[in-house]
């Protein structure tokens, strides 16, 4: 049977990778013959690792970045993707997995959307019309919605700011994902994230199943 790639997106703060981990335990439970693979973006690939070092940096809102800093940063998003897509998704979907990412291209073209703001017209597009020629496109795409402002006050519970983490930023983020969502209302799912995070992994995890019972 041929497999199936879910994605989780999500603005920082969404609540979306403690869902997953509630889906992955939810699902070796009612699944245990299924082949499932959870993954997530950046990944632990050279480029991955790279990104993974400098989104650590928190930012100052002044800090203005270079045109060159910005794409370089754009396309090791996408080699990292590249990377994923060639050693693990495509044969796991191959094999008939369900493939579940927390974060995927979405959220390069939400992210590098704002970014690449005033450097190439329309950025979204222009980031996924990059994708589109070799991308594995997702079966379905859970979008934990969640007011930005709300989101802010998680993060900062937590100790570590990364890059990211700022309110205009996310706000951006944020409409970049809706836009997105709009575009393509058959492929997401919208789901609650103001809710508590096992709720919000409820919900995400019935979205879950119906794609399933779809398929067989
Ligand atoms: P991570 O620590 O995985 O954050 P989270 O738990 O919120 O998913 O770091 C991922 C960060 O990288 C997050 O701020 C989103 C950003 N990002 C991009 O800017 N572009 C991308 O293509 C991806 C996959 C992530």
């Amino acid at each position: 049977m041929k497999g199936l790639l879910i994605t989780l997106e999500g603005i920082d703060g969404s609540g979306k990778s403690t869902a997953a981990r509630h889906i992955a335990s939810r699902l070796y439970d009612l699944m245990p013959e299924q082949r499932l693979v959870f993954t997530a973006e950046p990944t632990n690939s050279e480029a991955g690792k790279i990104l993974r070092a400098q989104l650590s940096q928190p930012t100052e809102d002044s800090k203005v970045f270079s045109s060159a800093m910005v794409m370089e940063e754009l396309f090791l998003f996408m080699a990292d993707h590249a990377d994923h897509l060639a050693r693990l998704v495509d044969p796991s979907l191959k094999e008939g997995a369900i493939v579940i990412s927390d974060r995927y291209a979405d959220s390069t073209a939400a992210y590098q959307g704002v970014t690449l703001r005033g450097i190439v017209p329309d950025p979204v597009q222009w980031i996924r019309s990059i994708y589109s020629p070799w991308n594995l496109p997702p079966d379905r795409t859970l979008l934990f919605a969640l007011d930005p402002s709300l989101a802010l006050q998680r993060l900062r519970s937590r100790k570590e700011q990364e890059k990211f983490e700022r309110p205009g930023f996310l706000r951006e983020v944020d409409s970049n994902f809706q836009r997105l969502a709009r575009q393509e209302p058959e492929r997401f799912v919208l789901i609650d994230a103001s809710v508590d995070a096992e709720l919000a992994a409820t919900q995400a995890l019935q979205a879950i199943l119906d794609l399933i019972s779809k398929r067989c």
